[in-house]
């Protein structure tokens, strides 16, 4: 393994593939880890969530959409990284693929990443994030490569407590939540039996650029920006531990960096939940004149609260740099800039 710089420090430069690696959080990784040094190689079939799956999205923003996606693989191209457009589920051609890219480390990004649909379709779910994780961590095992799972805060299910850590007992509710913990049972088990290294991460209510997922933070800009009233399920004082893709990236990369992230699971978010009213306000000081409605909340979706971030902090040296007062600010800027761009 080659060495390359990072700031003072000097760290080992890998190759490390993401699976399913060109949605939101993957493109913003690879573009994180290629700056850091490493070499990131994404396999990616683009159909969910993505540019072959946007007949599917509400016509209203196709246009914003596709050109979001396409910008993302501008970047990737304008930064040297590879895209293989390949679908995961194919256990033939991944095998041999990924025996053809050779990863020093592995990290599993591709699922139906949001709850709603996955409520509404779970066989497509289990396909796309249980099928594709088992294709992974069948190559990973004899060659003992790190698998880096990403799951979710929604493994937890209601949070009993104000806030949660890695010991707190796991009761998820609905499909997403139940499946994303079938994963790190999954990751677990191939330790047991292979002694496979692994990491698991759960991120939390994650906002930030080239972001299509239809959110919260995201589709209140997106509405704000196009005078359209803004819908909030619930009275807005839920909270959630709003994460800036920034801080989640960085902490990745961590895990990627430091052997004492192996066989560890940990919860990588800002550490500090928030009222979505607050995230309104914040959007207030950019569109004076946005109109919100408040609507019945949605079935399945639990009660959540903050993830403790001390484990991390302690074991690999994470902090998150981005409360939503300034990650918040810095997304909505963007997404004005890129709107007038595009319009
Ligand atoms: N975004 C969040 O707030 C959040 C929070 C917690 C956990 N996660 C988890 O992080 C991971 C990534 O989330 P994201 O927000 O980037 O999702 P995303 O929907 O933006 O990206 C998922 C990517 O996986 C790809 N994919 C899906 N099935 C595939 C297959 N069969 N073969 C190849 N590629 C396939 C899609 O084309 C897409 O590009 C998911 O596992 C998700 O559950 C996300």
């Amino acid at each position: 393994m080659q060495k390359c710089c990072k700031g003072s420090e000097v760290i080992s430069k890998k190759k490390i593939l993401l699976v399913g690696g060109c949605g939101f959080i993957g493109h913003n990784l690879a573009l994180y880890l290629s700056k850091q040094g490493h070499d990131p190689v994404i396999v990616d079939s683009l159909s969910i969530n993505n540019i072959y799956s946007l007949d599917n999205t509400e016509i209203l923003n196709q246009k914003l959409y596709k050109s979001i996606l396409e910008s993302r693989l501008e970047l990737l191209k304008k930064n040297d990284i590879d895209l293989i457009i390949q679908d995961a589920r194919n256990y033939n051609s991944i095998s041999a693929l990924y025996e053809q890219i050779k990863p020093n480390i592995i990290i599993h990004l591709a699922a139906v990443s949001h709850a709603n649909r996955s409520n509404k379709d779970p066989h497509t779910t289990f396909d796309h994030s249980l099928r594709t994780l088992e294709n992974t961590l069948d190559y990973a095992k004899t060659k003992k490569i790190h698998v880096i799972y990403m799951s979710s805060s929604m493994v937890y299910g209601n949070f009993e407590t104000k806030e949660v850590d890695e010991d707190t007992a796991c009761k998820p509710i609905g499909i997403y939540g139940t499946l994303k913990y079938a994963g790190e049972l999954m990751v677990k088990s191939y330790n047991q039996v292979f002694d496979l290294p692994y990491t698991i991460i759960r991120p939390s209510a994650l906002y930030g650029e080239r972001c299509v997922s239809r959110r919260v933070g995201q589709i209140f800009i997106e509405n704000a920006i196009q005078n359209l009233e803004i819908n909030i399920n619930g009275d807005g004082e839920d909270k959630l531990d709003f994460t800036y893709i920034e801080d989640l990236v960085r902490g990745i990369s961590y895990c990627c960096d430091n052997e004492k992230s192996q066989n560890e699971t940990f919860n990588i978010t800002y550490g500090n939940a928030k009222k979505i009213n607050e995230l309104i306000n914040i959007l207030r000081d950019e569109f004076k004149d946005i109109k919100v409605n408040y609507k019945e909340k949605e079935n399945f979706m639990p009660e959540r609260g903050t993830l403790k971030i001390d484990k991390a902090k302690k074991l690999i040296g994470f902090k998150a740099n981005h409360s939503i007062e300034t990650g918040y600010r810095e997304y909505i800027s963007w997404y004005k800039n890129f709107w007038n761009k595009i319009n």
